[in-house]
């Protein structure tokens, strides 16, 4: 696929060996671009992630941090476009907030910094729904106001958004911000200490025993199936947009319940469900995404519907975990 932008560009992409970027870096391959830098530290990202395109010679991997300025500076002089992706998880960045600073925070501001320095075309921003907290509105607009976040996490992708917004308006980078929903897709974290609850079902089902819902089951999310949100970051760099924040969605609203059916449904399982009261309320309880915006402006459209994902996603865990088994 030819498209100007792209084909003779060098692209960084941090955190590229991460669940969704390495769903980036597959669809930016499709256009042909002169180069691909990945930054990554394996905190989270795997060798496995990077695996088609691995003998690339247009991808360039980099074991290294984002906190590492020298490193930063070093790619990003040599970039065309930079996804800013590289982040710690809402619960890591709970546990340590330190951390979370350092990289969500810090970093964010150097990546930025040296972007303006290097006159970056474009920076494609992974934000979040967690900006939102509980929204307002349902569906949600872009518009609401952040102001019910109550997470870490959640504060400095709005702070990063911020950041980006304000090199705009005073240094005239251009930049997108992508707000996910419930991303989910192979690739996903299967064994680390903050799996997804789709994955606590699947190690259910993998164990023969009942699937765990804390609560009623009530709370609903937005999923999205990564190769859509990776699609969304390429139509963010394509299109003549800057300077705007995007919800990226389905603007399908599913219950956990709903979500643990449909798990055991693709999977031709007769588990039942096993409700534990939980005393820990969940202040986020409710997540529809408005993707009008996206629509749009970006052309964005959810292609995977939430059955054949789940029927990936479980595909792709069975053979990892027999992988595993006999490595
Ligand atoms: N998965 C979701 O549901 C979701 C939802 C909203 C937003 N996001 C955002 O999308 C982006 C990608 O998320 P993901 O789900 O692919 O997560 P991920 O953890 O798989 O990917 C992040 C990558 O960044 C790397 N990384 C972390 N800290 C680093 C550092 N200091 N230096 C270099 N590399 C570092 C990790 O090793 C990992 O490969 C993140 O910015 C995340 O906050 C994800």
């Amino acid at each position: 696929m030819k498209n100007n932008k792209i084909t003779d560009s060098t692209i960084l992409v941090t955190g590229g060996a991460g669940f969704i970027g390495s769903y980036v870096v597959e669809e930016l391959l499709n256009y042909n671009p002169k180069k691909i830098i990945i930054i990554d530290n394996f905190i989270r990202g795997t060798i496995e992630n990077m695996a088609n395109f691995a003998n690339s010679p247009i991808v360039e991997f980099i074991e290294g941090d984002i906190r590492d300025t020298a490193l930063l500076e070093q790619s990003i002089s040599r970039s065309d476009y930079v996804f800013h992706m590289a982040a710690l998880r809402i619960n890591a960045c709970a546990a340590n907030p330190r951390d979370g600073f350092e990289v969500m925070i810090k970093a964010t501001y150097e990546v930025a910094d040296l972007c303006v320095k290097y006159k970056i075309k474009k920076v494609i921003y992974s934000s979040s729904a967690s900006v939102y907290g509980l929204a307002q509105h349902f569906p949600t607009p872009e518009t609401d106001s952040p102001y019910d976040n109550q997470t870490f996490y959640g504060g400095a992708k709005m702070w990063g958004e911020q950041l980006f917004r304000s090199f705009k308006f005073m240094y005239g980078l251009d930049y997108v911000a992508l707000r996910y929903f419930n991303a989910y897709g192979p690739r996903m974290d299967t064994d680390g200490k903050y799996t997804e609850v789709m994955i606590k079902w699947l190690d259910c089902i993998k164990d023969n025993k009942n699937p765990v819902i804390h609560g009623d089951g009530s709370t609903t999310m937005d999923f999205v199936y990564v190769t859509d949100i990776a699609k969304s970051n390429v139509a963010a760099l394509l299109a003549d947009v800057t300077d705007e924040s995007f919800n990226i969605g389905c603007n399908i609203e599913t219950s956990l319940k709903e979500l643990l059916e449909i798990i055991l449904e693709v999977n031709n399982s007769t588990l039942e469900p096993q409700f534990v009261e939980t005393k820990t309320v969940n202040p986020v309880s409710k997540r529809l995404a408005d993707i009008s915006k996206a629509r749009n402006l970006l052309q964005f459209e959810p292609h995977v519907d939430l059955h054949s994902g789940l029927k990936e996603l479980s595909d792709w865990y069975f053979k990892k975990k027999i992988k595993n088994q006999l490595a």
